[in-house]
This record gives C-alpha cells, sequence and structure tokens, in this order.
C-alpha cells in the first residue's frame, strides 16, 4: 500500500473505571475511530490521502477524544462522532479544524 499524506492517530486508550486520568475509550473513541475511517473510505480519501490507525494513550487525556495528524503534527481534542464531517472535509480540502485544534493551554494540561 502507498504511504498516505496524513495519518490519524485516534486514542483508544482504556483505562480502569475510576482512573483519576480517565480516557479516551469512556468517551467512544473507538467508535469515533471506525467511523472516521469509514468516511474518509466514502470520500475516496482512504487510499491516499488519510490513514486512521488505533493508537495507545497520546497524553492528552483531559481533552480527549484526542487525534494526532501526522506529518502535519497537531492534535484534535474532544473529538465527538458529530465532528468527523467536518475533520473529512478538512482532509479533503488540506486544511484543519481550528476549533477542535488543541491550544498551547490544553497540551500544557496533558
Ligand atoms: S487516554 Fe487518550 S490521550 Fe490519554
Amino acid at each position: 500500500m502507498p504511504q498516505r499524506e496524513r495519518y490519524l492517530l485516534v486514542c483508544t486508550n482504556r483505562r480502569e473505571a475510576g482512573h483519576e486520568k480517565g480516557c479516551c475509550a469512556d468517551k467512544s473513541s473507538e467508535a469515533i475511530r471506525l467511523a472516521l475511517k469509514e468516511q474518509l473510505a466514502a470520500r475516496g480519501l482512504a487510499k491516499l490521502n488519510a490513514r486512521t490507525c488505533a493508537s495507545s494513550c497520546l497524553d492528552q487525556c483531559s481533552s480527549g477524544v484526542c487525534i494526532l495528524v501526522e506529518p502535519d503534527h497537531f492534535f484534535y481534542g474532544r473529538v465527538t462522532l458529530a465532528d468527523l464531517p467536518e475533520i473529512v472535509e478538512a482532509i479533503a480540502t488540506g486544511q484543519r479544524v481550528e476549533r477542535l485544534v488543541l491550544t498551547a493551554d490544553d497540551l500544557a494540561r496533558g
């Protein structure tokens, strides 16, 4: 398979119930990963443009569900299923969804 232009690393980490950091899995990250993969494929973007991958903890737990976008090297945070069409459109147009991009303050909180 060809190298994609972008890789979307979706945190699907699960921690035990009651853990102080919480986890992206408790915020439906696996459903988000699957839906993102499906929506990219439906737009014809999965083969060359973007590959969706499951990731372990990206250490931005307080802003989950987190998606690390490479090689652009930024995080989407607090992603829900409702945000996916906008993310897919941004992939299609080579842009990013600024309202979802984690800020320096978000990153400092971890
Ligand atoms: S559990 Fe998802 S970033 Fe840590």
